[in-house]
């Protein structure tokens, strides 16, 4: 190995096949949401996989499905923006035959930050890269820098100012017609091919209102996305200080690793979460987590929740297109 530089090195890494594996498996990509957009987002990806396409090329795919779409508030354009009215993004990627990976945070005008990750993961010998140096990054491969703000989420973003304080010289409207909700919108897409080789993407605008330059859980591995070619992957949402504090998405591929289904390992997370906060009533946010192992059984969890608002993941394979309900830890 003497004499051999760290960006040769990671490129015979990364030079391994997409069909690492002669078992075959069936395809399956799954997504951290439920009916309506769960379809949406996973019928590019599984037209991909369906045919033996690029693994990488179905969640990049799927993931772009969302941060193009104005109408999710919480991941890539028209997703909301930091305490400053400016919009932020986070994305990660990771592919499983080579165990690499590649994630952006904090970066302003992109609207396709998964596929910047992507980048950073092929096209660097890096795994994260932040604010301006990220944007620069994306322009150096052609990304155009645009508005991410939209009507509606500068709308959403003037509300909550003016609704900060009453000792402070933004005055609400006089409708009182507002919810104060924090965001912590995110997506997750992981897939499965045809090999067995495993590959998963987070990508969202964060906590809505955040400071500027915190990243959430989202473009750190092992966090808001992790998974491992012999075990399965696994992506988070919600509230990211806890799945950052906890290590989240890595707990629950380990988990998996020892035994676990998906479900019960997603359910471990969110138990270890709740007694790390001190217990059941101390809890007042909410995670998701969703894993796929390698079998192509998924599971999905939340600490909140109640009937009819079960958390959500839908899938698409062999089967054709479906939803989990999954379980929640506390009735809210
Ligand atoms: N899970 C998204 C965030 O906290 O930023």
């Amino acid at each position: 190995m003497l004499g051999l530089s760290i960006p040769a090195m990671a490129k015979s890494v990364s030079k391994k096949s997409e069909s690492s594996s002669l078992v075959k498996h069936n395809p399956i990509i799954v997504c951290s949401r439920g009916e309506k957009w769960g379809k949406k987002v996973l019928k590019p990806g599984w037209s991909i996989l369906k045919k033996n396409g690029s693994l990488l090329d179905a969640v990049e795919r799927s993931a772009n499905v969302t941060e193009l779409d104005p109408e999710d508030g919480s991941v890539g354009f028209g997703g909301l923006p930091n305490e400053n009215c400016v919009v932020q993004l986070d994305a990660s990627i990771m592919y499983g035959p080579t165990h690499n990976c590649g994630s952006v945070a904090a970066i302003e005008g992109i609207k396709t930050p998964s596929s910047v990750a992507r980048l950073v993961m092929e096209r660097t010998d890096h795994i994260h890269i932040v604010g301006k140096g990220a944007q620069n990054f994306a322009k150096a491969h052609g990304f155009k820098v645009e508005n991410l703000l939209t009507e509606r989420s500068r709308k959403s973003w003037l509300r909550w100012k003016e609704n900060l304080s009453d000792k402070d010289d933004w005055f609400p409207p006089t409708d009182g017609n507002y919810d104060s909700e924090r965001s912590t919108g995110t997506i997750n897409v992981l897939a499965i091919d045809s090999a067995g080789d495993i590959a998963g993407i987070t990508t969202t605008s964060g906590m809505a209102w955040k400071i500027p330059g915190r990243i959430g859980d989202s473009p750190i591995i092992g966090a808001g996305l992790y998974l491992d070619n012999e075990v399965g992957a696994v992506g988070a949402t919600g509230r990211g200080e806890e799945i950052l504090r906890t290590c989240g998405s890595f707990f629950v591929v380990e988990q998996m690793r020892a035994g676990k289904s998906p479900q019960e390992a997603c359910e471990a997370l969110c138990e270890r979460i709740i007694y790390i906060n001190g217990g059941r009533d101390k809890v007042n946010f909410n995670d998701k987590i969703i894993a796929v192992n390698k079998n192509g059984d998924v599971g999905c969890a939340s600490i909140l929740g109640g009937k009819g608002r079960e958390p959500k993941l839908a899938y698409w394979s062999n089967k054709g297109f479906k939803v989990l309900k999954g379980t929640y830890i506390i009735e809210n």
